[in-house]
């Protein structure tokens, strides 16, 4: 998956005279944040060097995350057309951008973002598009959100692992309130990750709203540790991406964990599938999280006609309309 023109045209500016060795070394620390999730009271964030890191490592890759969840709350509401959007923890404003090209019509963002090395980018960033009404507003949501009227789409994106789960709690009990079509949550793909959309999932449930992606039910929840749910993009690495990682393949899989909810119920519940599909001479087996709440990894033939073929078309984190 591609950045936008000039998102992509942006971020290479903002690194052009940035050392490599300066980048990488900051794009080591702030992978070694991520990765032990440290809450040690300071934003992961927290200076020009992270957030020029950040642009390189990581906006590519929670834009193709944001992008892949966005593109499939607009498959199971094709009727949902946002016009404005509250993002939270909007970082550099990948949200916005992924927003806009999934939903071109949406004209008016509100971007909440602490850290002001980051909202200063994201702000330079969306000088020039992708919509020119941005509100950036610098403000810490763990001292509670700025009073704002409710937007079509509210949206945190890689977020929640930098606050303890009371401020969650707080935070999507807000979000939701503030929310007058669709909710999005998307958090790293890893077992915690999933841990935190998962407790996410049955507030919202808790609270009357309608699961729209990537959920087919509002039943349990079928996956159980050691398994958790989970999708993947490829995402494309620049080559200075390349350079602050020290790696030379040219892609790497950005592994994600979301959850949608929307006011409206969903027109039609189609299963979803929750792992790499697999197929060899004629069969293909998919792993289908089903709208009766049921898990099952299933086999399709060529018997099963126009079933099969759809079967053989799904990636991971399709929809499957047409079951057996
Ligand atoms: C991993 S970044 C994600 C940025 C963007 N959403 C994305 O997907 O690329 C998390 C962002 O949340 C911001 N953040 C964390 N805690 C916050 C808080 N309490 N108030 C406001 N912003 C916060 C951080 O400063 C950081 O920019």
């Amino acid at each position: 998956m591609e950045l936008p023109a000039a998102l992509r045209q942006g971020v290479e500016q903002a690194l052009a005279g940035v050392a490599p060795a300066d980048l990488a070394r900051a794009a080591a620390r702030l992978s070694q944040r991520y990765r032990a999730e440290l809450r040690d009271g300071s934003f992961h964030i927290g200076d020009e060097g992270a957030a020029l890191a950040y642009l390189a490592t990581r906006l590519p890759a929670t834009y193709a995350a944001v992008r892949a969840a966005l593109e499939q709350v607009a498959i199971a509401r094709p009727d949902f057309a946002p016009a404005s959007l509250l993002d939270v923890g909007a970082g550099p404003g990948t949200v916005l951008w992924a927003a806009v090209d999934c939903w071109p019509d949406l004209d008016e963002a509100l971007l909440v973002e602490a850290s002001a090395p980051v909202r200063g980018w994201g702000e330079r960033l969306t000088q020039t598009g992708p919509i020119a009404r941005v509100d950036w507003r610098a403000a810490d949501f763990s001292q509670g959100l700025p009073e704002t009227p409710p937007r079509d789409l509210v949206t945190a994106a890689y977020v929640l692992d930098e606050i303890g789960a009371e401020a969650r709690r707080a935070l999507i009990e807000r979000l939701w309130a503030l929310t007058r079509g669709v909710l999005l949550i998307v958090e790293p793909g890893t077992p915690a990750g999933f841990a935190r959309i998962l407790a996410v999932r049955q507030q919202l449930i808790a609270a009357s709203a309608h699961l729209l992606a990537p959920c087919p039910h509002q039943e349990a929840c079928p996956i159980v540790a050691p398994d958790w749910c989970h999708f993947s993009r490829r995402v494309a690495r620049s080559r200075v991406h390349r350079l602050a990682k020290g790696g030379e393949v040219p892609w790497e899989d950005e592994k994600f964990a979301y959850v949608a909810a929307a006011r409206m119920p969903v027109p039609d519940k189609a299963a979803r599938v929750v792992g790499p599909p697999r197929q060899a001479g004629g069969r293909a087996w998919l792993k289908l999280c089903r709208p009766d709440g049921t898990l099952a990894e299933q086999l399709f033939t060529r018997r099963d006609g126009d079933a099969y073929k759809a079967a053989r078309r799904a990636r991971w984190g399709d929809r499957m309309l047409i079951e057996k």
